[in-house]
């Protein structure tokens, strides 16, 4: 079979079904899958184990019922608010996935301004292909955050946060569902590694394992779960969030909120957000979907913090239907991914302008014109449904 030429190849329009401009997320995906080395493929696509929370933070969107209003002048809507006290144009945000330049060239610094130029929310992974300092110059003036792993080494930690805060980067996004990489069974099988021209961004001056630890090509499993076993802190608890805090001016959120219990502790933290994620289903299988938690990690932060959720979301009413069970934003993993890997900069905008005009036509759909018309009664979800019988 020839090598593809770009995004308009025959070929790859044969195999994928999809035409030279993607249509939505799914046919973004597939170009991806079609376009990408094996070894990139498996790493970004995958899930842990059974994958069964992977399909479940999809399924669970799609047994959402939405309840549409009539008659409602929707000509105008307006999908600004803000994100810890900075404005954005709009509910959807980028979450941070490692190792971009696996998808194209131009990596973090493409999504970064991609993400700039809709005015959203970019938040960058600690493990960047590219350093933290030259994403955040590629598009200065763009909102973001930066997601951290708290290494063990807390000397390496600090370094982390010092350099981006004095970068411009507005929170820190804490992870705090990986003690462990989860089992990605394509990673093992593949020997995941990053590619030798790739490096950690981020720890490039450092040099050995923090840059290279990754590259377990040839030994045993994934190189990124040697990575995060050596180098990562698995004794992380709430204590080393205060820590953090103690380090920082910048807003704190934790990454991997799944439990109402855990959501209070965090409020009794007093971290600035909550973002209930199951990491794209990567780590715990099994667990259920976010959206289906989100409810109950809304009553019970009651408005006390802001609460984000990513997973699955890759329509415009499953963005919908997040901000109307209370989220304040949602982030996207991998609709990034695949924009990326379809045409860098141009392909991460325009997966997102996708999700964006998606949105906006669900809101008017349901006769909404603001994010404060979107609340709870716009779901009608299994449980709803049985209690009206
Ligand atoms: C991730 N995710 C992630 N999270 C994090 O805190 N730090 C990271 O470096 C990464 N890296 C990463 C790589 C890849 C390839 C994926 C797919 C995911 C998790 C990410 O931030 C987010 O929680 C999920 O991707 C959201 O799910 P969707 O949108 O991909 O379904
Ligand atoms: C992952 C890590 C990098 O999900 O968060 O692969």
């Amino acid at each position: 079979m020839a090598a593809p030429v770009g995004p308009v190849d025959e070929q790859y329009q044969l195999v994928t079904g999809a035409g030279p401009e993607p249509c939505n997320i799914a046919e973004y995906e597939r170009y991806a899958q079609y376009i990408l080395p094996r070894n990139a493929w498996g790493y970004y696509a995958s899930g842990s184990n059974d994958m069964i929370t992977l399909r479940e933070n999809r399924e669970a969107f799609t047994r959402l019922r939405l309840m549409p209003r009539i008659l409602v002048d929707v000509e105008k809507v307006n999908t600004h608010t803000t994100i810890l006290g900075d404005k954005v144009s709009m509910p959807i945000c980028l979450a941070p996935t490692a190792m971009q330049r696996m998808a194209h060239d131009d990596g973090e610094c493409a999504t970064a301004r991609a993400a700039s130029r809709h005015g959203t929310l970019m938040t960058l992974s600690s493990w960047s292909t590219i350093a933290l300092e030259e994403v955040f110059e590629a598009a200065p003036k763009g909102l973001k955050w930066f997601q951290l792993y708290v290494y063990k080494d807390r000397a390496v930690t600090l370094d982390l946060i010092k350099r981006a805060e004095k970068a411009g980067y507005k929170a820190l996004a804490i992870t705090v569902d990986t003690p462990i990489l989860g089992r990605r069974e394509a990673d093992l099988k593949n020997k995941f590694s990053l590619p030798v021209h790739l490096t950690m961004g981020n720890f490039a001056k450092k040099g050995g394992a923090h840059t290279a630890g990754t590259k377990s090509a040839g030994k045993e499993g994934s190189g990124l779960a040697s990575y995060v076993a050596s180098l990562i802190d698995k004794k992380l608890t709430w204590q080393d969030i205060a820590w953090v805090r103690k380090q920082t001016t910048m807003k704190i959120v934790v990454k991997g909120v799944l439990t109402a219990d855990d959501a209070l502790a965090a409020v009794r933290n007093g971290v600035d957000g909550i973002w209930v994620s199951n990491h794209g289903a990567r780590q715990l299988d099994t667990t259920p979907a976010t959206i289906e938690v989100l409810p109950e990690i809304v009553r019970a932060v009651a408005g006390r913090c802001e609460v984000y959720l990513d997973g699955g979301v890759s329509r415009g009413t499953d963005v919908l239907k997040a901000i109307s069970l209370g989220a304040r934003a949602v982030f996207v993993g991998r609709p990034v991914l695949w924009g990326l890997a379809h045409s860098g900069e141009e392909g991460v905008f325009k997966a997102i302008q996708l999700l964006r005009e998606e949105f906006e036509l669900a809101m008017r759909l349901s006769g909404s014109t603001s994010l404060a018309d979107l609340k709870p009664n716009l779901v009608r979800t299994a449980f709803s449904m049985q209690s009206r019988l």
